[in-house]
């Protein structure tokens, strides 16, 4: 059959056999496809290599067949078009993960679009406003999605990147295996959801346990590190390297900063400049820092013709952010509570509805924000579009949490009138109360949750709205 993808001058035989040969085949609804052949994502189950060769491959959920998904990338500025094609057996979307896009691009079933079911397509039309590492996840039954595998990165590239030697995109990930290497099946596990979340027995980079790379002595890599994983909240730590962060989810620092060790909990994503340090003929280390010790994550021999040391790293171009005034701005506090140990108040809103913590517990809820498990008629804020809000946010559950803002960036306020970098997501351990202020840039509903995704499901869920 011809080839039916381009701008082919077909004779009107060919446009005969292709129409003949489309019919009765099953056709993906959906609008006609604007421009050139798009990009397609489909969802749908896959076999991958992931635990080590001597294990069997691993049935997993996948974008495009890979994990973790394609890297899909593009300038700054540029428009953005991807079609979702649902291959899986259930529900889904697609969330780009801090970007600032408009509402209905959100990706949320029920709240910014229709669930996708199986067969069905949806097409992602955006501006890429801001540069940076960005990654792109379901929203739909999140925990098992996002647990089995899909996943991946979206990388806007500025105008002018900075001068490196080489790129390393880095997804962390944490899976919970079987002994025949296959996702462990129980996800609505009520220890999970009460404690840490889906913790899983198997850390892997880019879908591998170790990646091992080769750089000369000087070398200068740009890091993109992404993590994915629903509930671990890595800490890194680099050996024989200089790292020094440039961003923060997505959003470059205003001078980079040298660091020893970093931690990024699930969703965050934390770029870095590094340059080899390390002997000739020695290793190069990402590590990672777990209970029982240190593993490697990246190892890099150090070979080939040393490089001159360079000047430390510079500033990434700014993004088009909003002047926040966090001073005298209004202030909704929230309160989180819930989980093993501590447990929920006597008395907490679901469904509206005031129920007794046990028959929460019951219904599988754990958690509350402000008395309250998961979403109900009222968003948790509502603010009027350019306001600033500051939020205070205490931790009074026995459990760290990773807080996620979609649709505008938000900076922690810190004392004597400073203010931290820019981030989508923040973690905020156990006992600690952390104030974010934002400016309400963006209109319409909002996710505003924990991307512990065991935690989002049992109470930690709720919204805002912007009008
Ligand atoms: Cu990355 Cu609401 O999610
Ligand atoms: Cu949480």
């Amino acid at each position: 059959m011809a080839n039916c993808e381009g701008k082919m001058d077909l004779t009107r035989r060919e446009v005969l056999a292709l129409a003949g040969g489309l019919a009765g085949a099953q056709v993906v609804p959906g609008p006609v496809w604007a421009g050139e052949p798009g990009r397609v994502l489909t969802a749908a189950p896959a076999e991958v290599q992931l635990a080590p060769g001597d294990f069997p491959k691993t049935r997993v959920w996948s974008y495009g067949g890979q994990v973790p998904g394609p890297v899909l990338r593009q300038r700054q500025g540029e428009m953005f078009e991807a079609r979702l094609v649902n291959g899986l057996e259930q529900e889904t979307t697609v969330h780009w993960h801090g970007v600032r896009l408009p509402n209905e691009m959100d990706g949320v079933p029920g709240m910014t679009q229709a669930a996708v079911r199986r067969g069905e397509s949806f097409d992602y039309r955006f501006a890429l406003r801001d540069a940076g590492t960005f990654w792109y996840h379901p929203h739909a039954n999140s925990l098992e999605q996002i647990s089995r595998g899909l996943a991946g990165v979206l990388v806007v590239d500025e105008a002018e990147p900075p001068e490196v030697d080489a790129e390393e995109i880095l997804v962390l990930d944490d899976w919970r295996l079987t002994e025949d290497a296959q996702l462990h099946p129980e996800f609505g596990n009520r220890h999970d959801m009460s404690h840490a979340g889906r913790l899983g027995n198997y850390i892997t980079v880019n879908g591998a346990g170790e990646l091992r790379r080769s750089y000369p002595k000087g070398a200068r890599l740009r890091v993109r590190l992404v993590n994915a994983a629903t509930a671990r909240v890595f800490r890194l730590v680099f050996q024989g390297m200089n790292a020094s962060v440039v961003a923060l989810d997505a959003m470059p620092l205003e001078a980079p900063e040298r660091i020893e060790q970093v931690e990024i909990g699930p969703a965050q994503r934390v770029d870095l400049i590094v340059d080899i340090t390390a002997e000739t003929g020695e290793e190069a280390i990402i590590g990672s820092v777990e209970r029982d010790g240190t593993y490697a994550t990246v190892s890099m021999s150090v070979d080939g013709a040393e490089q001159a040391v360079r000047e430390a790293p510079q500033a990434l171009p700014p993004n088009d952010l909003p002047v926040l005034e966090a001073e005298g701005a209004r202030q909704v506090p929230l309160v989180m509570e819930g989980g093993a140990m501590r447990g929920l108040p006597e008395r907490v809103i679901w469904q509206g509805s005031k129920m007794e913590a046990r028959a929460l517990y019951e219904a599988g809820q754990f958690w509350a924000f402000n008395g309250q498990a998961g979403m109900d008629g009222e968003p948790l804020i509502q603010a009027a579009l350019g306001e600033t809000v500051r939020v205070p946010m205490e931790n009074r559950t026995a459990f760290s949490h990773s807080m996620h803002l979609h649709g505008q960036h938000f900076r922690e306020v810190l004392p004597e009138g400073r203010v931290g970098p820019w981030r989508d997501t923040l973690v905020i351990h156990p006992n600690e109360t952390r104030e974010i202020a934002f400016v309400a840039e963006n209109p319409g509903d909002w996710m505003f949750h924990c991307h512990m995704a065991a935690h989002q499901m049992s109470g930690m869920m709720n919204w805002i709205r912007i009008t």
